[in-house]
């Protein structure tokens, strides 16, 4: 027995000279990241630590430099994001197995197509698909760094897209949206109800 209360109140204070984020489960998207390696190969990469960077289509990506990844983003000036369907977790998960003589055999078994306006690599049938060239990539976030870009194009399953004439709580329970609760878990989100916003508010 840890002597911690399940359902209590008592609060654990927590080693802050260890990484926190293994301690407790929080939510983040899962996303996939195209990129093309030096020889036009596609390389995919599954990442949650990934979200807008404002208002104005900027989307970034935390990503380890040692990653094939940062380094095709970098030389390349491009990637693309694709949001996986529900069918596709195996192709995610298999995404990030490791590499034998520096490919990925698990990319074989799954159709992959050269983004239309950038050098990045999409997801055939993903829910949403971005195509980003290169804005930013900032060092130094201990062994991680930041890569943004700035989306181009991008295109959705008219299933996912709101449309005024579809309630939104209908919209997600017919597309449950799926976050990754990290460390290794997921769940499709399916209900929901509209967040209670104070009134006058602006973003
Ligand atoms: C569910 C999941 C989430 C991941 N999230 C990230 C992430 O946010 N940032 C990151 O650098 N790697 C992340 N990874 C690990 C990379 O996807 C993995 O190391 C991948 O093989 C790197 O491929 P690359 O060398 O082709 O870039 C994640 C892996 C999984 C399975």
């Amino acid at each position: 027995m840890s002597g911690k209360s399940r359902n209590g109140e008592r609060l654990i204070e927590l080693d802050v000279t260890h990484p926190l984020w293994d301690r407790f489960f929080w939510i983040a998207p899962l996303v996939l990241v195209g990129t093309l390696e030096a020889d036009g190969a596609f390389d995919l990469a599954p990442k949650h630590m990934a979200m807008p960077m404002g208002w104005q289509n900027y989307f970034g990506f935390v990503c380890a430099p040692r990653h094939a990844t940062y380094a095709n983003a970098r030389r390349e000036g491009g990637f693309a994001v694709s949001w996986p369907t529900p069918e596709q977790l195996v192709q995610t998960s298999l995404a990030a197995a490791p590499r034998h003589e520096g490919t990925k055999p698990g990319l074989a078994a799954f159709p992959l197509e050269a983004a239309a306006s950038v050098p990045g690599v999409v997801v055939p049938g993903a829910s949403l698909q971005l195509e980003c060239e290169l804005e930013q990539i900032v060092d130094g976030f201990g062994d991680n760094s930041l890569i943004v870009g700035k989306a181009v194009a991008a295109r959705g399953r008219e299933a996912v897209l709101r449309d005024p004439d579809t309630d939104d709580a209908e919209l997600i329970r017919d597309a449950p949206v799926l976050a990754y609760l990290h460390p290794g878990r997921l769940a499709f989100v399916a209900e929901t109800q509209a967040f209670p916003f104070p009134k006058g508010m602006r973003k």
